[in-house]
């Protein structure tokens, strides 16, 4: 039962064997490509919740949380270049361990995404807000700008509206960026160019600005919340969180079909973009620490506060009164330093880094998450209705419009923190079953071609998903049950459902030339 519905993979080969994408790329532009795709939210926006969950220690948390990316990644290459085929881990699963599972993975994934684009909504707002307010005055009132405050009494969820109630930019640039998605706009390779020419240099402005001035107390105490602190904080906890900064190398992994030798090319372009971004990540969270501090928020009992509660919320509101709010309670943690530090200006021109460079972000994701959704439904598992193309723009507009949607209520209320946090735990779940893959098909298919194979794979598949579970148990409470209840509510709609309509179920196990890497045709280079 459990493993059943195994969906050949001569069958997703051949799909992929029709539409074999010329080998162009080499080591550089890979690595490109995956900084590009990584770069975003986690480290312009994250930074002040991992100093709240780890204070200065919040820098281990990167390391860890890049590694544990980097075998993930490695594990995910021999998938991704063996069938490079749309869908990504959910193509992979069904090919390895059957429809449910790979039903299960389709469903984690759209945490991975549309959750994640939300979350990337919800820090634009925060610097689009910034910005506006340093340049002209103009504040929307907190009601206007943030959602609620969400919290946990026992098992219950409550809610506090006390310090937000909708965040309206949120749902604005996730409507914008839908319409684009409809009507078929499609990134150049140059705007592509550009926005990550502007990331990189408002990092390496703030870099910068803010290595020469650290001040050395300031990392002291290193580890305010130690290595495994209760519920999602500590180090561990922090790089849960920070995990969100690096998710986007499987664009790497995915362009492994494009690669001139990919066996070679791929895990230099894996590995450069993540050390690289580590670096970039290293570098700007001691720039944090060392100029304006990053010592955890405290209640009057001495205890730390989880970021994203109402209590936080509360005290930082508090503080802000009192003109002393400190830079774990900011929306804008990078652009607050420099203006911190006496670089208003340079300030305000990360903001609008920030504001730019980000919606390119969310445009991936929400992409991202329709091609995950038209794969799913031309396997049958979800209404083919839904990937109806759209008869004067050619893209999946019903599809887009529903993942848009669904992305603008998330980030309307909920904040970025427990967003990014409910994202992880879906990616988690997904990379966790590819690692596991990767080694159910070296002993079921070992005479298979493989374009790039994991090296020491008994070792590094173990690792990543010894890394991905360790991960996932160090995520907040609530982030940690979302995945339970979303799977449960995923189970639910498979047996009601998609069980009955899946293709291979029906036994037709078709081809489809033409929609091999689809939505058609409006198909942006990936960010
Ligand atoms: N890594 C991407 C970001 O931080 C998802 O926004």
């Amino acid at each position: 039962m459990i493993i059943d519905r195994i969906k050949p993979l001569d069958a997703i080969l051949a799909t992929a064997e029709k539409k074999s994408l010329h080998r162009s790329l080499g080591a550089f532009q890979l690595t490109m490509l995956g900084i590009g795709a990584i770069i975003g939210t986690g480290i312009f926006v994250l930074t002040a919740a991992a100093a709240q969950k780890a204070g200065p220690g919040m820098m281990f948390s990167f390391i860890i949380a890049g590694f544990v990316c980097a075998v993930a990644a490695l594990c995910y290459s021999e998938l991704a270049s063996m069938v490079p085929v749309s869908g990504s881990a959910y193509t992979y699963t069904y090919a390895v361990m059957g429809e449910l599972l790979a039903w299960m993975v389709g469903w984690a994934l759209i945490l991975e995404y549309a959750v994640a684009a939300s979350a990337v909504c919800v820090g634009w707002s925060g610097y689009v807000m910034g910005l506006i307010h340093n340049l002209t005055g103009f504040a929307l009132p907190s009601a206007l700008s943030s959602g609620p405050a969400w919290g946990l009494n026992g098992i219950l969820p409550t809610v506090d509206f006390s310090h937000g109630v909708v965040n309206l930019p949120a749902i604005i640039v996730a409507a914008g960026v839908t319409w684009l998605l409809v009507i078929g706009t499609s990134e150049s390779a140059t705007v592509n160019a550009v926005l990550v020419a502007i990331k990189v240099a408002a990092l390496t402005a703030f870099i910068a600005l803010s290595l020469p001035i650290l001040k050395g107390e300031n990392f002291s105490p290193m580890m305010p919340t130690g290595l495994l602190g209760h519920d999602g904080l500590g180090v561990v906890g922090a790089a849960a969180s920070i995990f969100f900064a690096y998710v986007g190398f499987d664009a790497v992994s995915t362009a492994a079909e494009e690669t001139k030798n990919p066996q070679r090319n791929v895990p230099i372009g894996l590995i450069g973009s993540l050390a690289i971004c580590t670096v970039f990540y290293l570098l700007v969270a001691a720039g944090v620490i060392g100029t304006v501090g990053a010592q955890p928020l405290r209640d009057a009992a001495g205890a730390v506060l989880p970021p994203d509660g109402s209590d936080f919320a509360n005290r930082c509101a508090e503080m802000a009164a009192a003109g002393d709010a400190p830079i774990v309670c900011s929306k804008e943690a990078l652009a607050e330093t420099l203006r911190r530090i006496n670089f208003p200006a340079v300030g305000n021109l990360v903001g609008l880094a920030a504001t730019l460079a980000l919606p390119s972000v969310i445009l991936m994701m929400i992409f991202g998450q329709t091609r995950i959704f038209f794969v799913m439904a031309r396997d049958g598992l979800l209404p083919e209705k839904l990937a109806d193309v759209h008869p004067k723009f050619h893209t999946p507009w019903k599809m887009t419009i529903f993942t848009g949607i669904c992305v603008a209520v998330a980030g309307a209320f909920f904040p970025v923190g427990q967003l990014a946090d409910i994202s992880n735990s879906g990616t988690l779940f997904a990379f966790f079953m590819v690692a596991i893959a990767v080694m159910i098909l070296r002993r079921s298919d070992p005479g298979r071609y493989r374009p790039f194979r994991t090296p020491l794979v008994w070792i590094i598949a173990p690792i990543a998903a010894i890394g991905c579970l360790g991960l996932y148990l160090n995520l907040p409470f609530i982030a940690k049950m979302v995945l339970p209840v979303w799977g449960a509510i995923g189970l639910l709609i498979y047996f009601l459902y998609s069980r009955g309509h899946s293709h291979v179920g029906r036994g037709l196990i078709e081809v489809h030339e033409e929609d091999a890497d689809v939505p058609p045709p409006a198909v942006p280079p990936i960010n």
